[in-house]
């Protein structure tokens, strides 16, 4: 799987007024905008070419962070939702970036860290048939899509923001799919929230006997950072990791380096232009070999 979509919209409601100058997937998580955690997820999966969707107000701000990708050895493309009509709109406007190949979708908000996540994400990007989802054992399973495993693990049922829910496990906001999907949402009509609802595509999917679930295990941690204790919650667990290993997560530079898709030099240039910050120190240090 070589593309990626990270949908970045929403209205950012519930963090007003601190999303009223710009949307909440360009607030910082501590040292950084929201928006690179769940980007350098797609980057660990191998993936180069990414089609940012967000808002008409917000895709300027984006395109100006995030450039057309080739500072990192990548391509990025851009597309508008013109409303919050729900997550499974992305297949629908980035039906021609898709073009009839699999693709991830991750959710801008989403934060996942853990050892070995990479190669969680490039076994599943490797493959092309079906979809996947990651669960996650939650205490409060009814803010989520909520899925239900058989004692083999394979899901039986899935539902989204479920009153009872029948399990604990939430689907991350991590999904990878193969070429069908943008048929399959096509077909999704909107819920009675009036949104076209990725649970839906994951339920069709369910119902072809085509549907993944990997279970994330506890060492793992998937945050989101919709609320503003979350928001606050996520920043701090960042800072708590970082601070102690003296490594950053989510570093998109530090990625695209590893990956071999930018070498030392250009690393070297993407740290002059971070002024005096601690980020661009640590991008310095990589390049001369100094940090982990
Ligand atoms: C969305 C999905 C839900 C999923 C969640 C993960 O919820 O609808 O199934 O569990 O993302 O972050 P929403 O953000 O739309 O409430």
């Amino acid at each position: 799987m070589k593309k990626g979509i990270i949908l970045a919209g929403g209205s950012g409601s519930r963090l007003y007024p601190a999303t009223l100058p710009a949307c909440k997937q360009l607030l910082p998580v501590f040292d950084k905008p929201m928006i690179y955690y769940g980007f350098s997820v797609l980057m660990l999966a191998g993936i180069r070419h990414v089609l940012i969707i967000s808002t008409p107000a917000d895709l300027p701000r984006f395109r100006q962070l995030l450039g057309d990708g080739g500072n990192l050895g990548m391509r990025l493309d851009y597309a508008e939702q013109a409303a919050p009509r729900g997550l499974a709109e992305a297949f629908l406007i980035g039906a021609p970036f898709i073009d009839g190949d699999p693709v991830a979708l991750i959710l801008g908000d989403n934060i996942f860290f853990g050892h070995g996540l990479s190669g969680r994400l490039q076994a599943q990007a490797g493959r092309n048939d079906g979809a996947t989802v990651f669960a996650y054992g939650v205490k409060d399973p009814a803010r989520y899509g909520v899925v239900e495993l058989d004692p083999a693990g394979r899901p039986v049922s899935l539902v989204e923001k479920p009153a009872n829910p029948r399990s604990n496990l939430a689907v991350t906001g991590l999904y990878f799919y193969d070429s069908q999907v943008v048929d399959i949402a096509r077909s999704v009509r909107p819920s009675a929230r009036g949104e076209l609802e990725i649970t839906d595509v994951n339920n069709t999917y369910l119902a072809r006997g085509a549907l993944r679930v990997e279970r994330l295990p506890r060492g793992y941690a998937w945050l989101d950072a919709g609320t503003e204790q979350s928001l606050l919650e996520a920043a701090n667990f960042i800072a708590a990791i970082e601070r102690r290993q003296s490594l950053r997560i989510g570093c998109i530079e530090e990625v695209a380096w590893r990956q071999g898709w930018i070498d030392s030099a250009q690393l070297r240039r993407l740290a002059k232009t971070m002024g005096s910050s601690g980020y661009g120190q640590y991008l310095q240090e990589l390049a001369d070999g100094a940090a982990l």
